[in-house]
């Protein structure tokens, strides 16, 4: 371990964390992916395969958001999201290892109301899980619904606070060994990640920079356009670079919206094209609301030569593939 990745696991091992997950997730090659963008050598970081109900990225945040939860003695969880979150029902499942109450607040923020979007998916996982799930309509119904619930502890929505953050930062120290074990890349020019409260891009940007990892986060905008989500992340960073009392770094990341199409869980071309294009090239299940996405840009940047064919790519899978069972009509 080089000096740089001991100083960070040292300041991450400060912070309380449970285990929730199988690390390290595989970082694996993606020959028939490379060939058919017709450039650049495509690696994918496989955060679908954390071993957590399904998987995802929001298992590595839940790990310190809940350590930290059972170190103040909280035995019940309020978390937020859209009807199919992913962060949902990973925490359900989360709550449910540890022995915890979990309240879902799942807010109609996509133009859906059909019962499939409502009972299916991450939904129906949620209940198996032995969350309690309340569906709202806006902000007066989230004020009701949590008078109702009582006292809780607060997991903010997408788990995107500093201290969720964390569980990325460790993210990017597990992947900066990875980088260079053997039959590893041995270096990375850049990695797309799909981004919506930010908490994956701003952890893996901070830990990046402190593992010394020189790569650049395209952070893809899948819930707000780029000024919002810029501004997230910026924040967040600069939060995470406080909690963890290092610098915030100066760059190493770009903010994308190219491929949000007209909102967040709406269906566009591109992401179709690209969830068919992993399932059939390398039979990789991504989803139509993050990742897919995600995908849509790291196809689109290479068939712009923007991505160039000399360089290492990494998409960095971050989960949800049970929203694919909510869009049988896209696919
Ligand atoms: C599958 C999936 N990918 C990506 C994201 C985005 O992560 P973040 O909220 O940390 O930006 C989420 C959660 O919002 C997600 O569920």
């Amino acid at each position: 371990m080089t000096d740089a990745l001991t100083t960070l696991t040292a300041r991450l091992a400060e912070h309380p964390r449970l285990p929730l997950g199988h690390w390290p997730t595989p970082l694996e090659p993606a020959p028939r992916l490379t060939a058919a963008l017709g450039g650049p050598d495509v690696w994918i970081k496989r955060d679908d395969c954390t071993g957590l109900a399904f998987g995802g990225n929001k298992t590595r945040k839940l790990e310190f958001l809940l350590g930290r939860a059972k170190a103040e003695g909280h035995d019940t969880i309020v978390t937020f999201g859209a009807v199919q979150s992913n962060h949902a029902r990973q925490t359900a499942a989360a709550c449910a290892r540890l022995g915890l109450r979990c309240e879902l607040v799942l807010n109609r923020s996509v133009p859906r109301s059909d019962a499939l979007y409502e009972t299916n998916g991450n939904v129906l996982l949620d209940g198996l899980l032995g969350a309690n799930v309340h569906l709202v309509d806006g902000l007066d119904e989230t004020v009701a619904v949590l008078e109702e619930i009582g006292p809780a502890h607060v997991v903010p929505t997408g788990g995107s606070d500093a201290t969720g953050a964390l569980g990325y930062v460790a993210a990017a120290a597990e992947f900066a060994a990875q980088l260079t074990a053997p039959g590893g890349p041995g270096h990375v020019d850049r990695i797309v990640v799909a981004s919506s409260t930010t908490g994956t891009a701003a952890g893996l940007v901070l830990g990046l920079a402190e593992a010394g990892v020189t790569a650049e986060v395209e952070a893809i905008c899948v819930y707000e356009p780029a000024d919002v989500t810029r501004a997230a992340l910026d924040a967040l960073l600069a939060d995470t670079a406080a909690l963890l009392d290092v610098p915030v770094p100066a760059g190493g990341y770009r903010v994308r919206d190219d491929w949000f199409g007209p909102g967040y869980g709406v269906e566009t071309p591109e992401m179709a094209g690209a969830v068919r294009l992993f399932a059939r090239t390398e039979g990789v299940l991504l989803d139509p609301v993050y990742s897919g996405k995600a995908a849509a840009a790291l196809a689109g940047l290479a068939h712009a030569g923007e991505v160039g064919a000399g360089e290492t790519a990494v998409f960095w899978h971050t989960g949800g593939a049970p929203g694919l069972f909510v869009y049988p009509d896209v696919f």
